[in-house]
């Protein structure tokens, strides 16, 4: 089939390259041509496993092009994707301009029936928004033709998305009951036909319970996240294990035991946004989502739990202190720093005169990036970073250890090695990697996320 990704960030590349994998014959647009150059040249603007190969392979085979012909994208697809991005606004609502410049382009150069696919994560009554755009467009030249926008969310995982691409658990479609509507069901079941061969993945729906279906997934996640967090800061006080905690509640098949890790907080580019995107549009129809400020306000704190932990073992005043940091990405298998916290910690660190040395695996030159934009107006702070080639290299003469991000590479170190290169064995343990009482019988004092009743005895 002949399917136009419109916007080659995260979501759309992931999404053009797997559909062209599937035998599509697949054009991605994008107004950024630094990016479709190195799109064009081999190169992957972005850290996903799995995703170059797939990319090199189709676009050898001639299924995948990159181009910021917009005409041309538009006169490509039966299947118009829109999946720019959605920035939040300062008020926390979902940003919409450029998914309805896309929209409004599809209409200006539109010549016969086109499935419109809202792939880009948009409130509730976006569609609504995104048919206007193109009706508007279609009068404007008053061309006859017609259209159906359809609702197709993404649930991607960073660090899995090729894989969750190609292996979905469900496959989320919202179709309007109109005779368009059903001549793009006919061509969306066609599309995700391969994934439906063995048993049938998709849910059909209405387009507004489509949009509304992926803000209440990653609502969910977020509220186990923030949930979890908060009964491990109580554990803290109590004197309970919440790892025993995770695997005593997990066990009931209705609880389940996936997204209850408590931690030093979640980020990156969805649930912060999502979350907040939710309880904007919540507040346009009158309703506060009491729950989901508790699951921000939570977050907000336990990025900042880390810090607090450090600043009660060593003082307020971190002057000629020095601390490693390991791992920067807001979670492991991306470079991603969106909602890192990571930054959180560095600040906290930084502000109270300590210096720090950090290492993430493969968020090193987005970190460089991103810590020159947080401290660009305290030249002095980032001075104060130093940007480590090896986790063991980060710890020489560092007073503790904090750890962030829960990259497999940091699970088993030579804790031998990393006794002798610190100042002192202490470590602060932001993602629970580690046994208390292991770490404890290797010589380490160990500050771990709602585990203190290990490390005291
Ligand atoms: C998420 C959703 O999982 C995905 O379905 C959606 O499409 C986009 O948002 P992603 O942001 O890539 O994906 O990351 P995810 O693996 O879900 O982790 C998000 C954050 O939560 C990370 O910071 C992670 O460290 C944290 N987390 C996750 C926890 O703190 N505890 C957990 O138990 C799980």
């Amino acid at each position: 089939m002949k399917i136009t990704i419109i916007g080659t960030g995260y979501v759309g590349l992931v999404t053009g390259a797997c559909l062209a994998e599937l035998g599509n014959n697949v054009f991605c647009l994008d107004v950024d041509q630094k990016k479709i150059d190195i799109l064009n040249s081999g190169g992957i603007p972005i850290h996903e496993p799995g995703l170059a190969d797939v990319v090199t392979r189709n676009r050898a085979a001639g299924r995948l092009t990159f181009s910021t012909d917009v005409a041309a994208s538009v006169a490509h697809g039966d299947i118009q994707f829109i999946a720019v991005g959605t920035p939040p606004d300062e008020d926390g609502s979902a940003d919409l301009q450029y998914v309805l410049a896309a929209a409004r382009n599809i209409g200006r150069h539109m010549d016969g029936f086109k499935v419109v696919v809202d792939k880009s994560t948009v409130p509730v009554g976006t569609a609504d928004k995104v048919r206007a755009a193109i009706l508007e467009e279609l009068q404007a030249r008053e061309a006859g033709v017609t259209f159906s926008v359809v609702s197709n969310p993404e649930f991607l995982k960073e660090g899995a998305a090729v894989e969750d691409f190609m292996r979905p658990d469900r496959i989320v479609i919202g179709c309007d009951d109109t005779p368009e509507g059903q001549q793009a069901h006919a061509l969306m079941k066609k599309l995700y036909a391969p994934f439906n061969r063995n048993h049938e993945r998709t849910f059909w729906m209405d387009v507004r319970s489509a949009e509304f279906t992926k803000y209440a997934a990653n609502a969910m996640l977020a509220t186990r996240i923030s949930f979890m967090n908060e009964l491990a800061n109580l554990a803290d006080k109590v004197g309970a294990d919440i790892e025993a905690v995770r695997h005593g509640i997990g066990s009931d098949p209705r609880i389940g035991y996936s997204f209850l890790y408590a931690g030093c907080g979640y980020g990156g580019s969805c649930f912060p946004k999502d979350v907040q995107a939710l309880e904007r549009t919540a507040r346009d129809y009158g309703q506060d989502l009491l729950i989901l400020r508790a699951v921000e306000e939570v977050n907000h704190h336990q990025k900042h739990v880390l810090g607090q932990k450090i600043v009660e073992r060593f003082g307020e005043n971190l002057t000629g202190r020095h601390f490693a940091v390991w791992g920067l990405a807001f979670k492991p298998n991306t470079d991603d720093m969106r909602e890192a916290s990571s930054r959180v910690l560095l600040r906290q660190l930084l502000e109270r005169g300590a210096s720090v040395a950090v290492h993430d695996p493969v968020a090193m030159a987005e970190a460089r990036r991103v810590l020159a934009l947080d401290f660009a107006d305290a030249s002095h702070m980032l001075e104060r970073i130093r940007f480590s080639d090896s986790p063991m290299d980060a710890l020489r003469g560092a007073d503790a250890l904090a750890i962030v991000t829960e990259w497999k590479a940091f699970r088993s170190p030579d804790f031998d090695q990393v006794k002798s290169l610190l100042k002192a064995p202490v470590i602060f343990d932001g993602r629970n990697l580690f046994e208390p009482d292991v770490i404890g019988a290797a010589g380490f004092e160990y500050h771990g996320i709602g585990r203190s009743v290990l490390t005291k005895s």
